[in-house]
């Protein structure tokens, strides 16, 4: 059930129209987030397919930003290949505004993340960031997380105790592959997705498996939960404040 200050708004698109594939979502809520980039100052930016698609636009109006704090080595470089410049997260007290994508949303604004490895900076930008952005097509949105397996950025010589931890919560966790070995994250670090779970209260969550030792970052965003979702639905792009 939604909250009771949740709010919407859509952008309707022509009933004549024909249905957008989920690429076309994820450009128009890429392009739609440019509403929120204040001229002249520097952009806190996510990473994934969704974001890209956001980066191909605020490289349209690059002459009006300063630039941006990035999350991801990959991000990084797609920004400058833009030539926008991207300035350290520790050079930059506070950032206005943060964009990125998610792998779910909930009626809260409470996020699964990681999807892509890169939830460590990404939680670290949205932390500095007052304002979260998150841009993601409709197939997203869930009335609880846990559907999409949960990643888990994790110091390697704690895996196997974490394994135990996640299934004791009812929660099967493997470790990401990439070619055969164990996928290597920008800080270095493993990842561990983790299905089976059912995450009712997100915070708590958050608060407990962050304790774990060995968690490097949970990717449950509870704490850096987005203010605002634009959703890429088949009528348009609809605005979910939180
Ligand atoms: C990367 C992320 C991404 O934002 C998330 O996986 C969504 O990606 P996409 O836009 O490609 O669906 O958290 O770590």
């Amino acid at each position: 059930m939604p909250p009771s200050d949740l709010s919407t708004s859509a952008t309707a698109a022509s009933a004549a129209q024909p249905v957008l594939t989920q690429d076309q979502l994820k450009t128009l809520v890429g392009q739609a987030a440019l509403q929120y980039v204040l001229p002249g100052e520097i952009v806190g930016v996510g990473s994934g397919s969704t974001v890209n698609k956001f980066i191909e636009a605020l490289g349209t109006i690059k002459h009006q930003i300063k630039g941006a704090v990035s999350s991801s080595v990959a991000s990084t470089e797609r920004l400058r290949a833009l030539g926008i410049e991207v300035f350290d997260s520790n050079d930059v007290p506070r950032l206005a505004v943060y964009v990125d994508g998610a792998d779910e949303i909930d009626g809260h604004g409470n996020m699964i993340k990681g999807g892509g490895a890169a939830l460590t900076r990404e939680k670290i930008v949205a932390a500095q960031s007052d304002k979260f952005v998150c841009i993601v097509d409709a197939s997203k949105l869930v009335t609880t997380l846990g559907a999409f397996p949960l990643p888990v950025e994790v110091i390697p010589m704690a895996t196997r105790r974490l394994m135990t931890q996640f299934a004791a919560k009812g929660g099967t966790a493997t470790v990401r592959k990439q070619n055969g070995q164990p996928l290597v994250t920008d800080n270095g670090q493993h990842i561990l997705d983790v299905t089976g779970l059912c995450i009712a209260d997100p915070q708590a969550f958050e608060t407990e498996v962050s304790q774990w030792p060995g968690v490097v970052t949970v990717g449950v965003f509870a704490f850096q939960r987005a203010q605002v979702c634009l959703l890429g639905t088949v009528s348009g792009v609809r605005t979910l404040t939180y």
